[in-house]
């Protein structure tokens, strides 16, 4: 199974937002090599050849490693089914098959090292294996290289080269290019490819409580920030450590003085701000004691099914609105 081209670039993101660096940007040259090699094939598949470019670093989502990528990488994407990304983790890093090629440090534990060399022996090497390996020596953060050139850079960096690997490039262009009978740097677009920024959104969690009593609800007008006046349902960041319940009580003991009982969960809101991705896990709850004082918000109303929509609502809290005008 693979991701879709917007899933790749969606877990490329969220990679960056834990490891930021010019990987990401190393990663969409790659990818778009990939793409159009693919393409100039002819019986490759050049959105399988995308998502694959894109994801042969996702390890580096895990930090700074050198051969700890790899595996890091091949955990990760078996752990969300996509094993074809998993094996490109692993190969596009071992051009003649064997761990000991592998320039940089050996960062791994045995275990690791075990998985790695045992994955490896088990695998057998495809079109897209060879081809990520090509465009992963292709790919600078700024755009396509010329592929002596930044062999010679990595030499410089780390003092050697393995000639096996320098050969194993070579070779490898030269077999790209006699399929698709074109200049590899043209197919790229050596002098015009320019990777776009990844935008890394912020990801913010919160807990909100619809609290109920007979048919109406309960809906507070926000008093501070960005999102000032907008009409929200109580809540707030969970804290390290606390259950989504656990939260919900301190932050509405906080913001409201009132002890609540937090009933099922309702709906878990989804919502991309511009600025960040937010996900809301939204309760049902009953004032157990207490009246409901605000403390941080400048009004509340309880709200019936019918004057649901008497509030300018946040626009996160948009769907759940009609979510609830269908429920209650
Ligand atoms: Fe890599």
């Amino acid at each position: 199974m693979l991701p879709t081209r917007e899933e790749a670039l969606e877990l490329v993101r969220d990679a960056l937002a834990c490891n930021p660096g010019p990987w990401g940007k190393h990663s969409l040259t790659a990818a778009h090599c990939a793409e159009k090699i693919a393409d100039a094939c002819g019986d490759m598949d050049p959105e399988k050849a995308y998502i694959l470019g894109l994801l042969h670093d996702i390890g580096r989502k895990f930090g700074v490693r050198h051969l700890g990528h790899v595996s890091d990488g091949f955990t990760y994407m078996k752990s969300l089914g996509y094993d074809e990304a998993a094996k490109i983790c692993l190969t596009h890093s071992f051009h003649n098959h064997t761990v000991e090629e592998y320039i940089g440090k050996f960062d791994v534990s045995e275990e690791e090292l075990e998985l790695i060399k045992r994955e490896l022996s088990k695998t057998e090497y495809d079109e897209y294996d060879r081809l990520i390996q090509l465009c992963d020596s292709l790919a600078g953060a700024e755009g396509v290289l010329d592929i002596k050139e930044r062999m010679g850079d990595v030499k410089k960096r780390y003092g050697s080269y393995p000639q096996a690997k320098w050969d194993a490039n070579l070779r490898l262009m030269n077999y790209f290019e006699g399929k698709m009978g074109q200049n590899i740097y043209l197919v790229c677009e050596k002098d015009i490819f320019v990777p776009e920024e990844i935008t890394i959104r912020k990801h913010i969690a919160v807990v909100a409580a619809i609290i109920r009593s007979g048919d109406k609800i309960f809906a507070t007008q926000r008093g501070y920030g960005e999102f000032k006046d907008g009409w929200e349902f109580p809540g707030g960041k969970m804290e390290a450590g606390e259950t989504p319940q656990q939260a919900l009580q301190r932050e509405i003991r906080e913001e409201l003085d009132t002890e609540i009982e937090v009933g099922e969960l309702f709906d878990t809101v989804e919502y991309d701000y511009p600025e960040f991705h937010l996900t809301m896990q939204c309760f049902l709850c009953a004032v157990k004691s207490g009246s409901l004082v605000l403390k941080e918000h400048e009004a509340a109303r309880w709200l019936t099914k019918e004057n649901l929509d008497s509030v300018e609502w946040l626009p996160a809290d948009e769907g759940l609105i009609r979510k609830l005008q269908r429920a209650l």
